[in-house]
């Protein structure tokens, strides 16, 4: 447990801020009056049965849903509407519960596809002061190839990402993320349809992330024990309501939970 000892000595402020959340799909209340916080340089869990709200949470954070009710405030700014643009420039990336890579480019240039996603906004600012858009390509490359080093694919940055087995897939979707350069990062079932030693990977990569980038991250899981390992707290969602929130020793006790989730086979 000493790694995480030391992780929270580097916790910090609250820099997202989930108020009163509320996000309805017809008659269908996806969320309801939801309120939790995320520490600067935390693993922040999401946990929960099937259809409790936990991916419309994470796209309540990145503006892709706008909920009816509530506000997010994030980096110390409040918000009554986030959209995906202004939640991308404020350093909030993420990966999708059902991969949205391109199967038929290679690894190396679905990352740079994450890469320029981040460039965007500023594109004609950076082309300019940079010079030649040729020296501009060749940072990103660098960039991209460190990437690459750092989750362990060099082996495969020339391969189509259709043919790699599903948990390399899921790891390029994270490196698609993390192109981006995310100050805050959120991951969707990361360890989804992985066996015990792809889920071994992932987790020892979601935590070299958190202490070597100080990228602060928001992970849904299925897999207790792996919510248990490697993070720091843990919100408990369940048909749209909050029903725990805590440290995970905590949150595994919380008899609600031990009810709606813990003790249902999945
Ligand atoms: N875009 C959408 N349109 C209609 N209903 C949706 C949409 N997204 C989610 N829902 C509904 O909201 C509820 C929560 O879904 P979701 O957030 O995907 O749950 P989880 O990720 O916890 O499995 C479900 O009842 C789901 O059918
Ligand atoms: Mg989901």
């Amino acid at each position: 447990m000493t790694q995480s000892t030391s992780r929270n000595d580097r916790i910090g402020e609250v820099i997202l801020d989930l108020q009163h959340i509320s996000l309805a799909f017809g008659g269908v209340k996806a969320l309801t009056d939801i309120s939790f916080d995320v520490r600067e340089h935390e693993i922040r869990a999401i946990i929960g049965p099937n259809g409790a709200g936990k991916s419309s949470m994470l796209n309540v954070i990145n503006g892709v849903y706008t909920p009816q009710q509530g506000e997010i405030r994030l980096h110390g700014e409040q918000f009554r509407r986030m959209t995906p643009r202004r939640a991308a420039e404020m350093g909030v990336a993420r990966t999708f519960q059902n991969l949205a890579l391109f199967k038929g480019m290679s690894v190396l240039d679905n990352i740079m596809a994450g890469r320029n996603l981040r460039m965007t906004s500023s594109l004609f600012a950076q082309a300019i002061r940079l010079g030649p858009a040729a020296r501009e390509e060749m940072q990103h490359r660098q960039f991209v190839e460190n990437i690459i080093d750092f989750l362990e694919i060099q082996a495969f940055r020339k391969t189509p990402v259709g043919r790699l087995p599903y948990g390399l897939q899921k790891r390029v979707d994270l490196g698609r993320a993390l192109a981006m350069e995310p100050r805050i990062l959120l991951l969707d079932e990361p360890m989804a349809g992985m066996n015990i030693e792809e889920k071994q990977d992932m987790s020892r990569f979601i935590l070299d992330v958190n202490d070597e980038f100080g990228t602060t991250i928001v992970l849904i899981e299925h897999d207790m024990g792996v919510v248990m390992d490697i993070s720091d707290r843990v919100v408990v969602l369940d048909y749209g309501k909050k029903i725990g929130d805590g440290e995970p020793e905590a949150v595994r006790a919380n008899e609600d939970v031990v009810r709606a989730y813990l003790g249902v086979a999945h």
